[in-house]
């Protein structure tokens, strides 16, 4: 176990919706107050299949996390968490690697604030919380508890999940500039996994949830798959490449989806 480096005095702003706490929302949790549901019932009202959407995401952490650690990853960073959800990724990642270690960030005061169910880890590995700003990745890359816990001259299994969907871009290809500065912390060896919205599918429905989130106070931008495949330049796509997240390695026969359900793209890359 290593610990959290954050300043104990939090502001959780339960007066705005915040993704993380929607999120929890949809995914049947209870960390979540009347702005994150009032705002994640509106997304539902026009998008009905949100809830399914969330668990989606969900599932395809734990297969991509799963099928690292049994090709040998060790080492996990994981950059916009999210509140706790059993099992979480070093749950899923101990399970198969008892070692292995796993940095958890956020810059959500509320995930800070339960992240001491990400700090139990098993014995034999290691896991750390960074309250840090993805947008800034020199704060991540930085922190010193990442140090402490992972060793960034060997392989890293980074995780991007239903992130930067959030991150906008503003006239500046800011999301790719900052994924790109997380690759290039990495060696040869490490992974990227990544999960991201699209309107690709439900044009009609992704406006208006876009416009609920902006509304909200969260900044949100669906991109297209070509915008999405660009965040892997120059490292390798793991099969089978860029699909729907339900249909990256599915465990099983494939369960039938409500039409449009699915409106996250998905894919695993390994750097040369
Ligand atoms: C939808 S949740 C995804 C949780 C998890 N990765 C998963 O896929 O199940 C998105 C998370 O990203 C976090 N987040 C959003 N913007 C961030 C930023 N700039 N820096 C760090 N975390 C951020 C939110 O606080 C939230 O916890």
């Amino acid at each position: 176990m290593s610990g959290s480096g954050a300043d104990p005095v939090v502001d959780l702003r339960l007066d705005r919706a915040h993704s993380a706490r929607m999120y929890d929302w949809y995914l049947g949790g209870h960390t979540n107050f009347a702005a994150d549901r009032e705002a994640a019932g509106k997304v539902l009202a026009v998008y009905p299949a949100a809830r399914t959407a969330a668990r989606l995401t969900r599932q395809l952490t734990h297969r991509v996390t799963r099928f690292l650690a049994r090709e040998g990853m060790r080492q996990f960073l994981d950059i916009g968490t999210g509140i706790p959800t059993p099992p979480n990724l070093h749950e899923v990642a101990q399970e198969v690697r008892p070692e292995a270690r796993v940095v958890y960030v956020d810059n959500d005061p509320i995930v800070l604030a339960h992240a001491a169910a990400l700090l139990r880890s098993h014995t034999a590995g290691r896991t750390a919380y960074v309250q840090a700003d993805a947008t800034v990745p020199e704060s991540v890359l930085r922190a010193p508890l990442l140090h402490a816990t992972l060793d960034l001259g060997e392989p890293v299994a980074l995780s991007l999940n239903a992130l930067l969907h959030f991150v906008t871009d503003d006239g500046c290809d800011r999301a790719h500039a900052i994924v790109e500065c997380f690759k290039s912390a990495v060696p040869s060896g490490s992974t990227l996994a990544m999960t991201h919205a699209t309107a690709d599918l439900t044009p009609t429905e992704m406006a208006r949830i876009t416009e609920i989130y902006v509304r909200a106070g969260t900044p949100f931008q669906s991109r297209s798959k070509a915008e999405f495949t660009r965040f892997f330049d120059g490292w390798e796509l793991v099969e089978p490449g860029v699909v729907l997240s339900h249909a990256w390695r599915p465990d099983g026969p494939a369960e039938p989806l409500p039409p449009g359900a699915d409106v996250c793209y998905a894919a695993v890359a390994r750097k040369p």
